[in-house]
Protein backbone atom coordinates (compact mmCIF):
# COMPACT_ATOMS: atom_id res chain seq x y z
CA UNK A 1 0.00 0.00 0.00
CA UNK A 2 1.55 2.97 -1.43
CA UNK A 3 -0.19 5.55 1.27
CA UNK A 4 0.97 3.61 4.22
CA UNK A 5 5.00 5.72 5.25
CA UNK A 6 3.48 8.63 3.71
CA UNK A 7 0.83 9.53 6.80
CA UNK A 8 2.36 7.88 9.54
CA UNK A 9 4.58 10.26 11.99
CA UNK A 10 5.44 7.51 14.71
CA UNK A 11 4.59 5.16 16.71
CA UNK A 12 2.62 5.63 19.47
CA UNK A 13 1.64 2.23 21.21
CA UNK A 14 3.01 -0.84 20.66
CA UNK A 15 0.85 -4.36 19.84
CA UNK A 16 2.84 -6.01 22.73
CA UNK A 17 1.20 -2.37 24.62
CA UNK A 18 -2.15 -2.85 23.34
CA UNK A 19 -2.38 -7.10 23.89
CA UNK A 20 -1.13 -5.99 27.76
CA UNK A 21 -3.63 -3.52 27.84
CA UNK A 22 -6.14 -5.44 26.61
CA UNK A 23 -6.12 -8.34 28.63
CA UNK A 24 -6.36 -5.44 32.05
CA UNK A 25 -9.84 -4.35 30.66
CA UNK A 26 -10.68 -8.62 30.33
CA UNK A 27 -9.84 -8.88 34.03
CA UNK A 28 -12.02 -6.09 34.95
CA UNK A 29 -14.47 -7.06 32.49
CA UNK A 30 -14.21 -10.87 34.02
CA UNK A 31 -14.86 -9.02 37.70
CA UNK A 32 -17.26 -7.59 36.42
CA UNK A 33 -19.94 -10.05 34.62
CA UNK A 34 -18.31 -13.22 36.79
CA UNK A 35 -20.63 -16.43 35.79
CA UNK A 36 -23.38 -14.06 34.12
CA UNK A 37 -22.82 -14.14 30.28
CA UNK A 38 -23.25 -11.26 28.53
CA UNK A 39 -23.28 -9.72 24.55
CA UNK A 40 -20.14 -8.47 22.91
CA UNK A 41 -21.60 -5.53 20.12
CA UNK A 42 -18.06 -4.35 18.05
CA UNK A 43 -18.65 -0.71 17.17
CA UNK A 44 -17.48 -1.59 13.05
CA UNK A 45 -14.98 -1.23 11.44
CA UNK A 46 -12.56 0.37 13.97
CA UNK A 47 -13.50 -1.82 16.79
CA UNK A 48 -12.70 -4.98 15.09
CA UNK A 49 -9.17 -5.83 15.54
CA UNK A 50 -9.15 -4.69 19.79
CA UNK A 51 -12.40 -6.59 20.13
CA UNK A 52 -10.97 -9.86 18.65
CA UNK A 53 -7.73 -9.40 21.11
CA UNK A 54 -10.15 -8.35 24.12
CA UNK A 55 -12.32 -11.76 23.44
CA UNK A 56 -9.24 -14.26 23.78
CA UNK A 57 -9.05 -13.14 27.36
CA UNK A 58 -12.90 -13.23 28.64
CA UNK A 59 -13.69 -15.95 30.37
CA UNK A 60 -17.85 -15.65 30.96
CA UNK A 61 -20.70 -16.80 27.94
CA UNK A 62 -21.03 -14.30 25.69
CA UNK A 63 -22.91 -13.85 22.10
CA UNK A 64 -21.53 -11.41 19.89
CA UNK A 65 -23.37 -8.68 17.57
CA UNK A 66 -21.90 -5.53 15.43
CA UNK A 67 -23.48 -2.02 15.21
CA UNK A 68 -22.39 -0.21 12.15
CA UNK A 69 -21.58 3.32 12.68
CA UNK A 70 -18.90 6.13 11.22
CA UNK A 71 -18.74 10.10 11.06
CA UNK A 72 -15.25 10.55 9.94
CA UNK A 73 -14.42 11.59 5.99
CA UNK A 74 -10.39 11.29 6.31
CA UNK A 75 -9.89 12.92 9.61
CA UNK A 76 -12.52 15.35 10.11
CA UNK A 77 -15.73 14.73 11.80
CA UNK A 78 -18.55 15.20 10.01
CA UNK A 79 -22.31 15.95 11.80
CA UNK A 80 -23.56 13.37 9.79
CA UNK A 81 -23.62 10.40 12.16
CA UNK A 82 -24.57 6.89 10.52
CA UNK A 83 -25.68 4.39 12.83
CA UNK A 84 -27.66 1.48 11.90
CA UNK A 85 -28.17 -1.30 14.14
CA UNK A 86 -30.98 -3.87 14.14
CA UNK A 87 -30.29 -6.53 17.19
CA UNK A 88 -29.34 -10.56 15.77
CA UNK A 89 -28.97 -11.85 19.22
CA UNK A 90 -31.70 -11.06 22.78
CA UNK A 91 -29.95 -7.62 24.79
CA UNK A 92 -33.40 -7.60 27.34
CA UNK A 93 -31.99 -8.28 30.48
CA UNK A 94 -28.05 -9.12 29.72
CA UNK A 95 -24.97 -7.43 30.24
CA UNK A 96 -23.72 -5.61 27.13
CA UNK A 97 -20.42 -4.31 26.29
CA UNK A 98 -20.23 -2.21 23.41
CA UNK A 99 -16.21 -2.01 21.95
CA UNK A 100 -14.68 0.38 20.12
CA UNK A 101 -11.44 1.85 18.99
CA UNK A 102 -11.31 5.29 20.51
CA UNK A 103 -14.11 7.69 22.39
CA UNK A 104 -12.96 10.99 21.32
CA UNK A 105 -15.64 13.66 21.92
CA UNK A 106 -18.26 11.23 22.78
CA UNK A 107 -20.83 11.75 20.49
CA UNK A 108 -20.63 8.02 18.67
CA UNK A 109 -20.84 6.32 22.07
CA UNK A 110 -23.33 8.19 23.27
CA UNK A 111 -25.60 7.73 20.51
CA UNK A 112 -24.75 3.56 20.49
CA UNK A 113 -25.93 3.31 24.31
CA UNK A 114 -28.92 5.18 23.83
CA UNK A 115 -29.81 3.07 20.74
CA UNK A 116 -28.71 -0.29 23.14
CA UNK A 117 -30.75 1.22 26.19
CA UNK A 118 -34.07 0.96 24.13
CA UNK A 119 -33.74 -2.92 24.54
CA UNK A 120 -33.33 -2.60 28.03
CA UNK A 121 -30.31 -4.56 28.82
CA UNK A 122 -29.16 -5.33 32.41
CA UNK A 123 -26.02 -3.24 31.95
CA UNK A 124 -24.24 -0.90 29.31
CA UNK A 125 -20.05 -1.44 30.08
CA UNK A 126 -18.16 1.21 27.13
CA UNK A 127 -14.26 -0.25 26.17
CA UNK A 128 -12.10 1.40 23.58
CA UNK A 129 -8.38 1.73 23.40
CA UNK A 130 -8.28 5.25 24.07
CA UNK A 131 -10.83 7.59 25.99
CA UNK A 132 -10.28 11.39 25.88
CA UNK A 133 -10.40 13.12 28.99
CA UNK A 134 -12.76 15.95 27.45
CA UNK A 135 -15.37 13.33 25.84
CA UNK A 136 -18.42 13.73 27.15
CA UNK A 137 -19.31 11.36 29.99
CA UNK A 138 -21.93 8.53 29.73
CA UNK A 139 -24.49 7.25 31.56
CA UNK A 140 -22.98 3.51 31.96
CA UNK A 141 -19.67 2.10 33.23
CA UNK A 142 -16.50 2.70 30.98
CA UNK A 143 -13.36 1.17 30.45
CA UNK A 144 -10.22 2.54 28.67
CA UNK A 145 -6.94 1.19 28.37
CA UNK A 146 -5.11 4.75 28.35
CA UNK A 147 -7.45 7.29 29.14
CA UNK A 148 -5.58 10.13 27.64
CA UNK A 149 -5.44 12.57 24.76
CA UNK A 150 -2.98 11.62 22.67
CA UNK A 151 -3.01 14.54 20.55
CA UNK A 152 -3.25 13.94 16.96
CA UNK A 153 -5.22 11.69 14.55
CA UNK A 154 -4.14 8.04 15.07
CA UNK A 155 -4.06 5.06 12.82
CA UNK A 156 -3.68 1.35 13.21
CA UNK A 157 -5.08 -1.42 15.10
CA UNK A 158 -8.47 -0.51 13.61
CA UNK A 159 -8.52 3.43 13.64
CA UNK A 160 -8.42 4.73 10.12
CA UNK A 161 -7.48 7.27 7.40
CA UNK A 162 -9.67 6.61 4.45
CA UNK A 163 -10.51 3.51 5.65
CA UNK A 164 -6.84 2.35 5.34
CA UNK A 165 -4.25 1.75 8.12
CA UNK A 166 -6.81 -0.15 10.15
CA UNK A 167 -4.40 -3.57 9.91
CA UNK A 168 -1.65 -2.40 11.53
CA UNK A 169 -0.58 -3.91 14.57
CA UNK A 170 0.79 -1.21 16.24
CA UNK A 171 -0.89 2.50 16.92
CA UNK A 172 0.78 5.51 15.24
CA UNK A 173 0.46 9.19 15.27
CA UNK A 174 -0.54 10.57 11.86
CA UNK A 175 1.70 13.16 10.26
CA UNK A 176 -0.29 16.62 9.85
CA UNK A 177 -1.50 17.15 6.34
CA UNK A 178 -2.07 20.64 4.65
P1 LIG B 1 -16.47 10.61 18.59
O1 LIG B 1 -17.91 10.51 18.16
O2 LIG B 1 -15.96 12.02 18.48
O3 LIG B 1 -16.22 10.05 19.97
O4 LIG B 1 -15.63 9.80 17.54
C1 LIG B 1 -15.45 8.45 17.67
C2 LIG B 1 -15.29 7.75 16.33
O5 LIG B 1 -14.42 8.49 15.47
C3 LIG B 1 -14.66 6.41 16.59
O6 LIG B 1 -15.57 5.41 16.17
C4 LIG B 1 -13.40 6.40 15.78
O7 LIG B 1 -13.44 5.36 14.86
C5 LIG B 1 -13.30 7.72 15.05
N1 LIG B 1 -12.05 8.40 15.47
C6 LIG B 1 -11.91 9.32 16.44
N2 LIG B 1 -10.63 9.70 16.56
C7 LIG B 1 -9.93 8.99 15.65
C8 LIG B 1 -8.53 8.92 15.29
O8 LIG B 1 -7.64 9.58 15.87
N3 LIG B 1 -8.20 8.06 14.28
C9 LIG B 1 -9.13 7.30 13.63
N4 LIG B 1 -10.44 7.32 13.94
C10 LIG B 1 -10.83 8.15 14.93
MG1 LIG C 1 -14.98 4.22 14.10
Amino acid sequence: MGTEKKYIKSLLKTNEQIVEGAKSVALKLNKKIKNDEAVIITVLNGGLPYSMELMKYLTFDMRIDFIVSSSYHLDKQTDVLKTKYEAKVPIKGKHVIIVDDIVDSGKTMNKITKIISAYDPKSITVTAMYGKPKRIKLSCDEEYIWEEDPNGFLLGFGLDYDEYYRNLPNIYLMKKIK
